[in-house]
């Protein structure tokens, strides 16, 4: 089937070859064509252009778009969409004062989460996960990765893996499934963590890797979590499996974690609150991914990842929600890119670079979806009537997503 989008208001990020991310001064350029057509056949972008230079005018379907604009789905690289029931307690824990820390310390955090994953049937996991993945879609998201890491026992892990890959076969959006089995110590192997790591290496990974549960391996490389040592460990475990690394690094202390990261051919690096001169230049000349999360600082109110020295050292970023239970509980990109410019200030623009392209680099996806370039999945909102695509971080508390399109389907909202 044929669909003929016409006077397109502004088309958003749009790319005449296929790129794989832009980085530093690059990101401030978001490339646009105003009052435009775009064409799509099935599942495939196949033309685009300004509306004056539009020939063959029949379609299947013509959708008039006027005074509304286009953008590419947003790719959100880092999420842990599947987890079970809620942590608002926490929440309001927190308001009356304990910190992120002494919660995870009093059982709370990661293993609350865990508790409740050993709880839940995997048919009811994957139904709360339906749900929210219905929801994020809703707010444009189209492509996304979803880790494990709230099982930690094999039964457990192997558990939410399964439930993505379900969504992976059930629904048309891009998934990509990171194994987090290192995320915390779970109870049980309290003062034995070389225990779990073994656990992990000689048990969860085989596993998985038999029913081809992961793409990608990660571990929260953090005080109090997983080391240095640790991460080389398990990184180096994964890779076996030929499981690629994203890493949790930085979010509260740096000690070298980027540097490990980098030396493992992380793709991504991701949360980065924390930030020092050795690890920007760990970053350099690396095929890596900075990845901020910056609904994770609001939420916490902790520092945001410092985007413009990351930008300005010539390094691409990419945002992502870390939509989670614990400290971000929510996957609109719409407001994650909008507390980037806000906050981290990032322009619009280096922002939707941020959470489209280098977004879809980030789950090794740039060849298939975060800019509107022929032979591209069809995956892409239509604005409600803006003035301009600054008006997305501008009204930064509004939906201004009125259609969202996958594999060139109209999504029921
Ligand atoms: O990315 N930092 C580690 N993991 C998650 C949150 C974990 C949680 O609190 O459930 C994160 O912030
Ligand atoms: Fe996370």
């Amino acid at each position: 089937m044929t669909q003929l989008f016409i006077n397109i208001k502004e088309l958003i990020q749009v790319r005449e070859t296929t790129i794989e991310k832009v980085s530093g001064k690059e990101m401030g350029r978001l490339p646009t064509l105003k009052n435009a057509y775009l064409r799509v056949e099935d599942d495939l972008i196949v033309d685009f252009g300004l509306m004056e230079t539009l020939q063959k005018k029949t379609a299947d379907k013509t959708i008039d778009c006027r005074g509304k604009m286009i953008f590419p789905s947003w790719c959100d690289s880092h999420t842990h969409l599947v987890y079970a029931g809620n942590r608002a307690q926490e929440f309001v824990d927190r308001i009356q004062g304990l910190s992120y820390e002494e919660i995870a310390n009093n059982g709370g955090g990661i293993l609350n989460s865990a508790k409740k994953i050993h709880q839940i049937s995997e048919n009811e996991l994957y139904q709360q996960s339906a749900h929210r993945l219905q929801e994020v879609i809703a707010l444009g998201t189209g492509a996304i990765e979803i880790k494990s890491g709230y099982g930690l026992t094999v039964a457990g892990e192997l558990k939410m893996l399964r439930v993505i890959k379900k969504l992976k076969e059930n629904f048309d959006t891009p998934i990509k499934a990171t194994f987090l089995g290192a995320h915390a110590l779970p109870a049980a192997y309290k003062n034995n963590k070389d225990a779990y790591l073994e656990l992990i290496i000689e048990e969860m990974l085989p596993k998985i890797a038999a029913e081809n549960l992961a793409d990608f391996i990660d571990i929260f490389c953090e005080k109090g979590y997983f080391d240095i040592e640790d991460t080389a460990r398990i990184l180096a475990a994964g890779k076996k499996y030929g499981l690629i690394p994203k890493v949790h690094v930085n979010q509260f202390n740096a000690f070298g974690g980027i540097a490990v990261s980098v030396a493992h051919q992380a793709l991504s690096v991701d949360h980065l609150e924390e930030l020092t001169q050795e690890d920007i230049h760990a970053l350099k000349g690396a095929n890596t991914m900075p990845v901020a999360l910056p609904a994770c600082s609001f939420f916490l109110s902790i520092p945001y990842t410092p985007a413009r020295r990351i930008i300005d050292a010539g390094l691409p970023l990419a945002l992502a929600s870390d939509y989670n239970p614990g400290s971000a509980p929510t996957g609109n990109m719409n407001l994650v890119m909008a507390t980037a410019c806000i906050k981290m200030k990032m322009t619009p623009e280096e922002a939707i670079n941020a959470a489209t392209i280098n977004g879809a680099f980030a789950m090794e996806l740039s060849h298939k979806v975060g800019s509107i370039t022929k032979g591209k999945l069809a995956n892409f909102f239509i604005t409600k009537t803006i003035a301009s695509y600054h008006f997305l971080p501008y009204h930064f508390g509004d939906n201004l997503i009125e259609t969202v399109y996958l594999k060139g389907k109209k999504m029921s909202l």
